[in-house]
């Protein structure tokens, strides 16, 4: 029989072609990384064929050389968070007796089906990448565990992120009356702030959730960003491209007008808006506009910043929000008092026109990092100093989550593990709408 009929084609089918093609495949190199794996998958695996064991156990019994098992490499200490997406524990690695954080990925129990979170890839991804950014105020990202099936309590496996442990947040700090900083001290750690958010947009990531129970201090006065569950990569829109990222972002209290209005063209001035919100928090102690809703933040925003109107930000006209949101309101004619609300409590006129300039309800006139950084605040005296110091004076860690339990409860959080006791539903200050 002809491999070709009589019109020329090709026949599939014919035994001389298929012959020819087994040959050629036979004769094609298998590359170098297939062979081995080939031959595994050949190597008949005696626990994936017994039809007692099932698949899934016999996965969860595997050693998987990038993901140790976390029960033998680390000890838990201390439940320290409690975040819409993960407890954290404070925990010692067997080995080394190095400290270190352990934030578990609460996968949605009731519906399996949607797996794993989507905001702890994003976040593994990004600090993954991040490993290679030298800036000391990004916290590292050192592995990833998880915990066996257990067939006794038939508790399904976890997944959890190592992170290096840091002693501090900022809002368990500032929660404390009893720590003062000088104004160098506070000088550091907003230069640290701005520092580490420097290094993120330089290398085109956005945060998107800024607030002081984000950010972490080392005990030796070391500032570290966290939390990168909303983090993403940012594009300069370029000619008529406009970007268009989600606006539900960022923790309502520090969430900046054109977000609240439905901007979805954005970039590293949102997270400037959040660190004003952050360092003015250095001197106020509390978050400075604290709303219940959507509409009330753009109220308090407006009574701090004043009105949002086209004359001090001519393209909100082009937001979708502007016009349902706050024409027509009595608010929009709010004069600003920021200098003088916040001028109480931070002396310092230097810092205030950072504030000033930080707090701009138009984006785009928003100082961004290396204004800040080389503004003369940071460069006059008294000059920002270390915190090690004054820090070593204290004998506990200060978390968002421990400072904001009835005292009664704090004692217990630093000392027992919390795998023995169910988590009390303290949540801090979160607020976060997706
Ligand atoms: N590396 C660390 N060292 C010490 N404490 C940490 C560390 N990482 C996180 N924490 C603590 O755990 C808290 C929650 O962690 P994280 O913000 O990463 O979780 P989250 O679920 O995304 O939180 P949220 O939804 O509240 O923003 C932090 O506010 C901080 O107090
Ligand atoms: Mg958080």
């Amino acid at each position: 029989m002809s491999s070709s009929n009589r019109s020329g084609f090709y026949n599939p089918g014919s035994n001389r072609i298929r012959k020819e093609r087994t040959e050629r495949a036979t004769q094609r190199k298998q590359p170098q990384y297939l062979a081995g794996r080939d031959k595994a998958l050949r190597t008949p695996q005696p626990h994936l064929l017994d039809p007692t064991v099932s698949n899934d156990a016999a996965m969860h019994n595997r050693d998987f050389k990038y993901c140790p098992d976390r029960k033998k490499k680390y000890q838990t200490v201390a439940k320290i968070g409690q975040g819409t997406f993960g407890e954290v524990f404070k925990a010692r690695a067997t080995e080394t007796g190095r400290f270190v954080a352990l934030k578990k990925i609460i996968m949605d129990s009731e519906n399996r089906s949607s797996g794993f979170p989507m905001t702890s890839i994003r976040e593994i991804k990004i600090l993954n990448a991040l490993k290679d950014v030298p800036c000391e105020n990004i916290v590292e990202l050192i592995e990833i565990c998880r915990t066996r099936f257990d067939p006794r309590d038939g508790k399904r496996p976890e997944i959890h992120l190592v992170f290096e442990f840091c002693d501090h947040d900022l809002a368990g700090l500032l929660q404390n009356k009893k720590i003062v900083f000088s104004l160098g001290e506070k000088k550091q750690l907003a230069y640290q702030l701005f520092n580490g958010l420097y290094a993120l947009h330089a290398n085109k990531i956005l945060h998107r959730d800024l607030k002081s129970a984000n950010i972490l201090i080392t005990k030796k006065g070391v500032l570290k960003l966290a939390d990168f569950g909303l983090a993403r990569p940012f594009s300069v829109p370029k000619d008529n491209k406009e970007n268009r990222y989600t606006n539900r972002v960022v923790t309502l209290w520090y969430r900046p007008p054109e977000l609240l209005l439905g901007a979805r063209n954005y970039g590293p001035e949102i997270d400037m808006w959040g660190a004003g919100c952050v360092m003015a928090e250095l001197w106020t102690r509390t978050p400075i506009m604290q709303g219940n809703n959507e509409q009330d933040q753009l109220s308090k925003i407006q009574r701090l910043c004043g009105g949002i109107t086209p004359e001090v930000w001519s393209d909100v006209v082009k937001l979708n929000a502007y016009r349902g949101m706050l024409q027509g309101k009595p608010i929009t004619k709010e004069k600003r008092k920021l200098r003088g609300l916040v001028g109480r409590f931070l002396k310092d006129e230097k810092g205030l026109e950072i504030l000033e300039q930080l707090l701009t309800l138009d984006p785009e006139k928003r100082l961004d990092c290396e204004a800040v950084l080389d503004h003369e605040f940071f460069w006059s005296n008294p000059m920002p100093c270390s915190l090690e110091g004054m820090l070593s004076k204290l004998h506990k860690s200060m978390f968002d989550y421990t400072e904001s339990m009835p005292k009664n409860h704090q004692q217990s959080a630093q000392q027992h593990s919390a795998a023995n006791r169910p988590a009390p539903n303290f949540t801090g200050l979160v607020d976060r709408v997706f």
